[in-house]
Parts: structure tokens; sequence; C-alpha cells
């Protein structure tokens, strides 16, 4: 993996008033600043339709850091990151404005980095804008944030529309997920220990279950969320990404290429839901009302700016198969859902059991659990002689338990420092490529279009809830 240098560029923001900066973006580069890995003459620039001064977006910035970050701001540091930040007033549907970004950033020759912090339907104007200011050359970069389309047609356009200006390999494509540190640990875990990696296959693992559920509902998003629903909201994307990462062969070195490639070979082997699968080995939800935490919480269609009908699913469980060597029947459940019982995203391995065992009362089986948030970390189920005088041979489910917290003195950092410090150091493995997005939202067209073939019925859930298994489910 290449080393970080410290180097100075201008960060530019579209949508520096949006959800998704003041939530994450921001938080994260204060950190880095705090962490010392912002260059002393790197800028942020906000864009947006506000008329606002630099001051005012300093002001602004300040707010929205003692809203969503953790721990209180240091002064010191922020002092440090003010100076960083600049504002540009610009209407993106407005070519001609660009010609004001263009006047700052002019002012020195830091690589650009544009952030598309906003909705997609924007993308092709941004790109049109900064092609008219001719500042769209490599070594500058974009960055862009998902949802990249809502189908394989969708997000072709799109695509198309970035590479109108821009190459590949001036493209990070984000899915937040790659950032975590438990998601990248993935790939050292299974490619630099031995006792995983020789398992790792039909002949040893039983099935895989990727689980993400949420406690919360839609937060206000509900026109969009209705519009594309859990499955192409999170499977399409973070789903698929975990399981590429969980069970692609062994890259050739930790390149882009090479890893994005393993990723695209897994990709294609991912059997299809199509008509007649999709009753059998898919599950549809929507949440009710229930009581999450002790408080009562509405039903999906009872959510501020719902409509009373909607048909769109907010929990979703598919069942599938690598069709592969290495993966060939074992059963891959990937489920996820809001307004659960608990926020957790966790991989779950189980291997499989002792063709003979001396034990013959136990069905003994292994299980490798990754908790990749919260409480991160890692537990091995194995068995254990009782240990009590009265049993010989008596066996007794154990855990081998690492925590990331026992070794880590702050919090884990948060996956957009990761990103942002990728992005900065030109390193596209931990984003997703143009094939990539293609071959995952065609996976999904047949879900989303079986389900509508077959009028594929939605189940209403209590919220509050912990998983909606299948008939043939093995247990986590
Ligand atoms: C986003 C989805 O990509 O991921 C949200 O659009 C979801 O609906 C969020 O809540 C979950 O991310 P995390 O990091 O909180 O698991």
């Amino acid at each position: 993996m290449k080393k970080f240098f410290l180097q100075q560029y201008d960060l530019i923001l579209f949508g520096a008033k949006g959800d998704l900066s003041g939530r994450k973006l921001i938080p994260a580069l204060y950190e880095l600043e705090k962490k010392s890995l912002l260059h002393k003459n790197t800028r942020i620039i906000g864009v947006g339709r506000a008329h606002w001064s630099n001051e005012k977006y300093i002001e602004y910035t300040f707010n929205t850091l003692k809203n969503f970050c953790i721990n209180p701001i240091d002064m010191q540091i922020w002092k440090k990151f003010q100076s960083k930040l600049l504002f540009c007033n610009l209407d993106v549907t407005n070519i001609s404005h660009f010609y004001t970004l263009k006047k700052v950033l002019i002012q020195n020759n830091n690589t650009k980095i544009y952030y598309f912090a906003v909705p997609p339907h924007t993308f092709g104007n941004i790109c049109k804008g900064i092609g008219e200011i001719k500042l769209h050359y490599y070594p500058n970069r974009i960055v862009v944030e998902k949802p990249i389309g809502t189908s394989f047609k969708s997000s072709q356009k799109i695509n198309n529309q970035l590479n109108l200006y821009f190459q590949e390999n001036q493209i990070f494509r984000i899915d937040h997920y790659l950032g975590k540190e438990t998601v990248l640990n993935l790939l050292i875990l299974r490619f630099s220990n031995p006792i995983f990696y020789y398992q790792w296959n039909h002949n040893y693992i039983k099935y895989i279950k990727i689980f993400v559920s949420e406690k919360i509902g839609i937060e206000g998003r509900w026109k969009y969320f209705n519009s594309i629903g859990q499955t192409r909201d999170m499977v399409q994307n973070h789903l698929l990404q975990i399981l590429s990462l969980l069970t692609m062969s062994i890259p050739k070195s930790l390149d882009a290429t090479n890893i994005q490639s393993e990723k695209i070979k897994l990709l294609k082997s991912l059997r299809k839901i199509n008509l007649k699968t999709i009753n059998t080995n898919t599950i549809r939800g929507q949440y009710n009302s229930g009581i999450i935490d002790n408080q009562c919480v509405p039903s999906y269609t009872k959510e501020l700016f719902s409509e009373i009908n909607s048909q769109t699913e907010t929990f979703v469980a598919i069942k599938t198969f690598i069709d592969n060597e290495t993966w060939k029947n074992v059963p891959i459940y990937l489920k996820t859902g809001k307004r659960m019982f608990e926020k957790t995203s966790k991989i779950v391995i189980c291997f499989k059991q002792l063709p003979y065992n001396l034990f013959q009362n136990y069905k003994h089986q292994n299980k490798l659990i990754i908790q990749l948030q919260p409480n991160e970390g890692i537990t091995i189920q194995f068995f254990n002689k009782n240990p009590e005088i009265s049993s010989k041979y008596n066996t007794k489910k154990s855990n081998l338990y690492f925590n990331y917290c026992d070794i880590l003195k702050e919090n884990i950092p948060d996956a957009y420092e990761r990103l942002f410090l990728e992005i900065m150091n030109n390193d596209q493995s931990l984003f997703i490529s143009k094939k990539e997005i293609e071959i995952s939202w065609k996976w999904i067209d047949s879900i989303i279009q079986s389900w509508k073939i077959n009028n594929t019925p939605l189940i209403l859930y209590k919220s509050g809830i912990k998983d909606i298994k299948f008939n043939d489910e093995y247990d986590v």
C-alpha cells in the first residue's frame, strides 16, 4: 500500500450546506486536521447557492462541528482548520457561475478534489461546469456519492456523464462501508492468517450471513427512500461490497486494479435471483409501528412526509449462491432492515461439522463472527471441555473474543477520514469501479423486476423485531 505523503489540495465541496457535508465530511476533515493529516496550504472550499461570505461559512461550519463531533471542539485545532475554509456562491445549473469558482481555484496550483455531495441529477451539470473552466484534467479528481443510479440503465447514464470530462483514474466512487476499519480488516484477516486462509471455501464453510440492521427509520428522507427501498439503498452497494471482499479470490497485489478485478469476478459469479427463485429466496418487509428502546415508533406509512400507500420494502433478505469452484453450494444470506431491534452490522461464517465426532451427542459447529459495528470485534465460537470435576468429556460452547476497544486509545476513525486520505493519496483501492457498479445493478435489477412481475407481497413487520427468517435458515 502507498505511504501517505502530506500534500496540499483544494477540496471543493459541492453541497456544502447539505446533510452529508454537515454530518460526515466536515467532521472527518476536522479529525484529519487534529491528526495533522491536512497540509497547512490545503483549502476547503464550500460551494452552494447561498450568498454567503467566508465568515458566514466559517460560523456555519463551527456550529456543524459542535453538533456532529463526538468530542468537544479543540479551539487550537479549530483555529488551524478555519483558516482553510472558503465559500463560493454557485448555482450548478448556471454554467457561467463556474467562472467565479475558477477565480478562486487558480489562486494556487493545488490539485483539485471536487466532492459531489449532491443528488446525482446534478452530476452532469457539475462536470460540464468544471470542463467549461478547463480544470478537469488529471491529477484533479472527483468524488461521487451514491446513489449512482437506481438501475443498471440509470447508472450507465450517470457514469457516461462523468466520463465525458473525467477518466476512470480520476473518479472516486464512494461506498462508505469500504472506509470502515472492520471492513478493511477483512483483507488482513483473510489473507494474512493461514488458519483462516486455508479454510475459506466450500470444503469448510457451511454458510455465510451478512446482517445489517438499523434502529432508525427514514429520518425525514421518505420521498427519496420510498423511490428506491432498502434493496437499492443498502444491498446494491454496502452488502455486495462486503460480500465481495469476503469471498473474492486473493488479488495479485493491493493495487486498486487488482482488488477491483477480483471483486468484479466475484460479482459476476453471484447467482441471479429469477422468477423461479424469487419467492423462496427473498423476503421483503415493511415496518409497522412498534416499540424501540421503550419508545413507540410509527409505521413506515405514518412517517414524516409519507404517503398512505407504499409497497416499498424497508427490510430485505436474499439467499443466494456463488457459482464458482471455491463457493459451490454454500448458501449466502444478505439481510438488512430498518426499525429493527438493534443497530448492528455483522458477518457470520459458520464452519461445517466434522464428518465424525467423538463426542457424538454434540453438533459441533464453529462460527467466526465479525462485528463490523458497533462494538467492533471478532468472536470465534468453539468447543471446550466443561471444566468441572463431574464432567470428563462434556463439551461447552466458548468464545474467543477480540475487541477493538482493547487496543485503541481513541475511537475508531470514521470511514470518511480513511476515505479522504485515500483520495488525497490517489489510491482507488477502497473505491468502486464502474464495472462493479454495473454488475451489481444488473444483479439487483433482476430481483426488483422479479418482484414486480410476481407481485411479491410485503410482510408487515413490527418495529423492533430482531430478524425475519427463511423457513430453512440456519441460526446465527
Ligand atoms: C446509507 C443509507 O448509505 O447507509 C442509509 O443510505 C443507511 O439508509 C446508512 O442508514 C447506514 O450507514 P451506517 O454507516 O450507519 O451503517
